[in-house]
């Protein structure tokens, strides 16, 4: 997604990976440089490594080749420098656009791969971090706040995905992610702040959103998502005390063309409270999740608990399927079920 707003600012030129181990993510890698650009990987391969590691996996220098090679008919472009990450000088990896780090996982080996990163990549280049929000890798978020207080400023951080930290080489190139706001409005993001600076955060609710088969290393495509609940409440009218708890069953219908799915974004029913002027009594509610998945054309009879206000009088419950995070349906053209509400 970044790549490709890179790219439009003019900046596309050589890339790197640090664990480029048997080649996945490095194909990638390779995708994202200038063409006629070098792609440098670099990898101990299963060399001598000291006490502070902690990658756990190892690489093998003829594996990754072949793999690569699977991908590129002419591998040309390819440098590969089998060492220790720590003891590359950055001039051999020089001008990058983009550097992945998926290297060694200790605080020392994520500092110095932050450090030549930064001093390899040009301004306004992208670091993307594997495994900061890895609990099994707790030194790749030690190593990268010791980096972070040392080398204030150097690297901004920019957006934060999939356990994956992206940072801007500073001096910046404009602001990627108002950019990015722009050309992709509907693609799910929220916001964070991550070492004082503003970034979006993307979750599972990103991939629906994404037109793989016509997406490019160099332009995103996106889908849009319809998104419908066809809610049917089995009651006309609800009766309760004040501060009560009770049941709407209704019967619900995924018209939308993806699941309704737990996830980190999941989806779930819930409802608000509006008095008979319109206003709001209550408007954030407990959630009932699909913890089973309701696919797209599926029904489900389910029971929603409404809790009643304090307040004896009469109010109208709105029923609708809320995406965390992201949107309630109704704000994408569906449609919340209304059932009034008698509390006495
Ligand atoms: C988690 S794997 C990388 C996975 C890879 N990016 C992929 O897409 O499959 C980590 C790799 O980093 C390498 N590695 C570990 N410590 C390193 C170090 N200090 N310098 C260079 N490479 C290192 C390992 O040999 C291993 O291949």
């Amino acid at each position: 997604m970044y790549g490709g707003l890179l790219a439009d600012a003019g900046i596309r030129k050589a890339t790197c990976e640090i664990g480029v181990n048997r080649g996945l993510s490095a194909i990638v890698v390779a995708a994202l440089r200038a063409p006629g650009s070098p792609m440098t990987g670099i990898d101990t391969f299963g060399g001598p490594r000291d006490a502070t590691s902690s990658g756990g996996m190892s690489g093998d220098e003829a594996a990754f080749r072949a793999n690569v090679a699977r991908f590129y008919a002419d591998t040309s472009f390819l440098r590969v420098i089998a060492a220790d990450s720590r003891a590359v000088a950055p001039s051999r990896v020089d001008g990058c656009s983009f550097f992945h780090i998926d290297g060694g996982h200790s605080a020392d080996e994520t500092r110095s791969d932050l450090a030549l990163a930064a001093e390899a990549t040009v301004e306004g280049g992208l670091v993307a971090l594997d495994d900061y929000f890895n609990p099994s890798f707790p030194g790749v978020s030690e190593g990268t706040v010791h980096f972070l207080d040392e080398r204030r400023g150097t690297l901004v951080p920019l957006a934060i995905g999939h356990n994956k930290v992206i940072f801007q080489c500073a001096p910046l190139a404009g602001d990627l992610n108002a950019r990015f706001a722009e050309r992709y409005p509907r693609v799910p993001r929220t916001r964070a702040v991550f070492d004082g600076a503003d970034v979006l955060v993307f979750g599972s609710a990103v991939a629906p959103h994404v037109d793989v088969e016509r997406s490019t290393p160099a332009r995103l495509a996106t889908r849009d998502v319809t998104l419908r609940a066809d809610i049917r409440p089995r009651v006309r009218l609800l009766l309760a005390s004040p501060g009560a708890r009770i049941d709407l069953p209704l019967r619900l219908g995924n018209r939308s063309d993806i699941a309704f799915d737990w996830s980190d974004a999941p989806f779930g029913v819930s409802y608000q409270l509006y008095r008979p002027d319109g206003s709001v009594e209550r408007y954030e509610n407990a959630r009932q999740y699909f913890m089973a998945p309701l696919e797209p054309g599926g029904d489900r009879e389910m029971t929603l608990e409404v809790t009643a206000p304090l307040r004896p009088g009469d109010y109208l419950v709105h029923v609708d399927v809320v995406w965390e995070g992201i949107c309630w349906l109704r704000e994408r053209g569906s449609h919340a079920a209304v059932v009034p509400l008698q509390v006495r």
